[in-house]
């Protein structure tokens, strides 16, 4: 299996690279010029693609001949940075190569997504702020995220919890929809989301699925029955 982890130098893409090398995958792994020394601890053991995750040239080249595509879906700036990422890895990767794309809870994929009041007091906030100040744009992984839904290809779009580091609790457990009880604790750790991530290129039951995860030992998921198990979800 060779796979592109298109966005690897982030903590997130990171985990990945780690996991994806661990399974015994040939990697690719897509980072900007200036994160390149993030990835030295795996220098020789992955092939990198330096460049703007949104460069089209810069990701027909690295998604060549693989067979999967594992992409961390970022709304930096304001020039539509996540959707023309997104949209380069639509447009250029192998026809029937497995496409992983992550993102957050507040998106939507069929609308019936139920959030607290205070989710989306922060959103609204916190989204405000960000094009205000040219920071991030959420509307952009909105648009990312569309793009990915209506498309052919055999795509599944991973929507983390909040986020939060240390050792590994094993796969998350999964639901179609925020607001499903097994969620409420809304927390997976940064390792397991990226387990979840790579797990999905070999799991075809989540093709065309947006599932929304949370950690498998937290209060909610273990209320609602979940256990854990190695390298299988539940939902
Ligand atoms: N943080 C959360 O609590 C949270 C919650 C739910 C879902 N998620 C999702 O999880 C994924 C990764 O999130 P994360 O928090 O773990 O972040 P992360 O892995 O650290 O990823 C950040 C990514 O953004 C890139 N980046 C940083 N600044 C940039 C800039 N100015 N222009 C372009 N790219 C830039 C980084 O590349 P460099 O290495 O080059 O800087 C890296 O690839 C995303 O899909 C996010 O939507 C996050």
């Amino acid at each position: 299996m060779k796979v592109c982890i298109v966005g690897a130098s982030g903590k997130l893409g990171k985990y990945m690279v780690r996991q994806a090398l661990e399974k015994g995958y040939e990697v690719v792994g897509v980072c900007r010029e200036q994160s390149v020394g993030k990835l030295d601890e795996f220098r020789g053991r992955l092939t990198l693609v330096p460049g703007a995750t949104n460069d089209r040239e810069v990701i027909r080249r690295a998604v060549a001949g693989c067979d999967g595509v594992l992409t961390v879906l970022v709304p930096w700036g304001v020039e539509q940075y996540a959707t023309g990422t997104a949209q380069a890895v639509l447009d250029y990767a192998e026809p029937g190569a497995r496409l992983v794309f992550s993102c957050g809870w507040h998106i939507s994929r069929d609308g019936k997504d139920v959030y607290s009041w205070t989710f989306r007091a922060f959103l609204r906030i916190f989204g405000w702020v960000a094009r205000a100040t040219r920071f991030a744009d959420l509307s952009d992984q909105e648009e990312a995220c569309r793009r990915v839904f209506a498309s052919e290809t055999r795509w599944t779009v991973v929507r983390g919890s909040d986020l939060e580091e240390g050792d590994s609790q094993g796969l998350p457990v999964w639901s179609r929809h925020v607001g499903d009880p097994i969620l409420e604790s809304n927390r997976t750790r940064r390792v397991d989301f990226a387990l979840f991530m790579v797990d999905t290129l070999e799991n075809d039951q989540l093709i065309h699925e947006a599932p929304a995860i949370v950690g498998c030992q937290t209060a909610s998921a273990l209320a609602h029955g979940a256990s854990c198990p190695a390298g299988q979800g539940s939902n």
